[in-house]
């Protein structure tokens, strides 16, 4: 049998810090994507993350704190595993730098630099930043002393030191950079990196003796290693090199993707490859330098007090939400901003009314109309081709994304089908099939729609953890998503007509940004009869300013359903832009429910509520009548909008 393809990914290993904050999780839940999505391919993944745990900065915080630095980072560290799991971050080992496996190899590494001559002995003097653990020239530094990185004050520094002789490689690394151009990515990061070297490079200070919390250096051990050197060497010491079994190493070196946030890019990409020039071991194939979550107050930092929590978030909102919305809402590679807004939206409305609403009007129909059990499909008509047609190309530019590193593209992709079976259900409008019984049709649209939220299943394996599996179950289908394997997308009717469907709850609830306002409304008032129009007369005409008091809006519907009992009442949630509500609407001789979901339609928004039949209605959405005949209902077309427009709208 054909061995499997492996496939290397590493984030950053973490200082320990009090918390790990949502941007952290953002390079972390990037790389486990990536991970998943490469294992859904059957490829053999190894994803390495874990903690960086020496130096200056970690022995100062310990200090301060009166405990040692072991006992502190091994309180600190405990909580990372936990943050990760509960964000199902998948790796496949954590590695800690205080940890024997990696201290005797870092010491090993640094044995045979020294033995080769790329280290030797001589004296620093320099601008060192505790907090970012690097070292500055004169040049380098504002005339205030100020860290060009992180912005806060360098300190000087003047010690016997051990120099990595990085000068010796600086041609070869730019010919290495020339002949493999996509080894730094994005592009931008890989000419500032060219340039950085161009400058000229000096060699770089590997020890340090003012402070002792470090690997000692195995000859000189009144020396620590410097702990960049300690901590880059963790994504192959993770694999055994050097040590006597080296098989790991062997299997998975190089790795495929090294993912860092934009500021460590040049550790990554000089200090790094030019130690495994010297060590004669092959260069990783990529490093992908990721922008940053920023706030509205900034980059998070505790200093500044606006860290964001991942496990609150996770508590609120749910993984797969918060899990979505790092990966949707900001192109890989640049800055973007953060927001608890912001992802109230996306779920809003990517989960919750796109992804959400598609799987549960499905399965509302299935039920209805087949008893929830898939039916054979008939022959196929326009748009039929055109929803696989969208479908294939869903699976074909998700993956074309994701081998680019563009995750939120791939998700763009992936949505695009989405969307697609939402409008391919107006479009077939199924409940008049099923009024007209047309019943050889709608078992085609209803496959078809059965058949969409399969392939969905399987493409969301690398993004949600949760939401993939509970759609597989709803549709009936045995095993899960993530064992049938990303090929399974790539087939239209692999899902066989028998699967007993059962709609669940739905899969995103909608997060209501003012529910503490709305509920202190008024519950109690009970609806009045509606008088019929009079006619515009001289006495009857009102003013602009009294038009004006009734607000109008438009508003999207979320959730129809009928009120038990009342053949004529619905029950309607709607979106009136950020805002959720609930109607009650006389209008069920005349519409489905199902037809009503996603349709935009215009509602008094400032009308006292009402309760009618025991539901309360909080405001009331507009529609055409036509005095019925004798005999017959009335005529009921609702007034919607002819262009696309956001919800919340006003309409005047
Ligand atoms: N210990 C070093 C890495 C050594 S790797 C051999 C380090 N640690 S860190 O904890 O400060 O940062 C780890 C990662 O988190 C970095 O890639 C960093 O860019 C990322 N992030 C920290 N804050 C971030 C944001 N606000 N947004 C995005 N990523 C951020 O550096």
């Amino acid at each position: 049998m054909a061995e499997k393809k492996t496939f290397y990914v590493t984030t950053p290993i973490y200082y320990p810090s009090d918390n790990l904050h949502i941007g952290h999780a953002y390079t972390e839940v990037a790389a486990d994507a990536l991970a998943r999505f490469k294992r859904h391919q059957g490829y053999d993944v190894m994803f390495l993350t874990g903690s960086d745990e020496h130096g200056q900065k970690i022995q100062r915080i310990a200090e301060e704190r009166g405990i040692t630095p072991k006992d502190y980072v091994d309180k600190i560290v405990a909580n990372f595993t936990n943050v990760w799991e509960t964000l199902h971050i998948s790796y496949d080992d954590f590695i800690r730098t205080t940890e024997e496996r990696h201290t005797k190899a870092v010491q090993e590494i640094f044995q045979r630099l020294y033995d080769s001559g790329d280290i030797y002995k001589s004296e620093y003097e320099g601008w060192y930043c505790v907090p970012c653990e690097s070292f500055w020239t004169e040049h380098q530094i504002t005339q205030d002393h100020i860290c060009p990185d992180c912005e806060r004050p360098v300190e000087l520094v003047k010690e016997e030191s051990y120099f990595f002789r990085m000068s010796r490689y600086a041609d070869r690394w730019l010919k290495y950079i020339e002949d493999n151009p996509d080894f730094i990515q994005p592009t931008s990061r890989r000419n500032e990196m060219v340039s950085f070297v161009k400058q000229g490079l000096e060699d770089l200070c590997v020890s340090r003796t003012t402070f002792d919390w470090g690997i000692p250096v195995p000859f000189d051990p009144k020396h620590v290693i410097y702990v960049w050197i300690d901590a880059l060497a963790n994504y192959i010491t993770a694999l055994g090199y050097p040590s006597e079994d080296e098989s790991k190493f062997r299997h998975y070196w190089p790795a495929d993707v090294h993912l860092v946030g934009k500021e460590i890019v040049r550790f990554h990409t000089i200090i790094w490859p030019m130690m495994l020039m010297a060590l004669d071991l092959p260069l990783p194939k990529k490093v992908f330098g990721h922008g940053w979550l920023i706030l509205e107050s900034g980059k998070m930092s505790k200093s500044k007090g606006n860290v964001v929590d991942p496990l609150v978030l996770v508590d609120k909102y749910g993984v797969d939400a918060v899990r979505y919305f790092l990966l949707r809402e900001i192109p890989f590679g640049a800055d973007g901003h953060y927001s608890e807004d912001a992802l109230i939206k996306r779920i809003n409305s990517d989960l919750a009314n796109d992804l959400g609403n598609l799987i549960y009007r499905t399965l509302t129909m299935m039920r209805k109309y087949f008893d929830g059990e898939v039916p054979v499909p008939g022959p196929e008509v326009a748009p039929d081709n055109e929803l696989k047609q969208v479908a294939q190309e869903a699976v074909t530019n998700a993956e074309a994304a994701m081998e680019r590193l563009e995750i939120s593209t791939a998700l763009d992709a992936i949505w695009d089908l989405v969307k697609r079976a939402n409008k391919y259900i107006d479009e077939t409008a199924p409940w008049t099939l099923a009024k007209n019984g047309d019943n050889e049709r709608l078992a085609t649209v209803m496959y078809n729609l059965a058949e969409t939220g399969r392939i969905l299943a399987v493409l969301l394996v690398p993004y949600l953890t949760s939401t993939p599996g509970l759609i597989w179950e709803q549709l009936g289908l045995d095993g899960s998503p993530s064992d049938a394997g990303w090929d399974t997308a790539k087939t239209w009717g692999l899902l066989t007509p028998g699967a007993k469907t059962h709609r669940g709850a739905p899969l995103f609830p909608r997060i209501d940004p003012d529910k503490e306002e709305q509920a202190v409304k008024d519950q109690k008032l009970e609806a009045k009869p509606v008088k019929e129009p009079e006619k515009a007369t001289e006495e009857n005409i009102i003013t602009i300013d009294e038009f004006a008091k009734v607000q109008l809006k438009v508003a999207e519907v979320l959730v129809a359903e009928r009120i038990p009992k009342s053949n004529k009442l619905l029950r309607l949630e709607v979106a009136i832009g950020e805002e959720h509500r609930q109607l009650v609407a006389g209008i069920g001789k005349s519409y489905e429910p199902e037809e009503l979901i996603g349709k935009k339609i215009v509602v008094v928004v400032n009308l006292k509520p009402a309760k009618l039949m025991g539901v309360e209605s909080n405001g009331m959405l507009l529609a055409a009548s036509f005095p019925a005949a004798k005999g017959e209902d009335r005529a009921i077309s609702l007034l919607t909008v002819d262009r696309p427009i956001d919800s919340g709208a006003s309409v005047r």
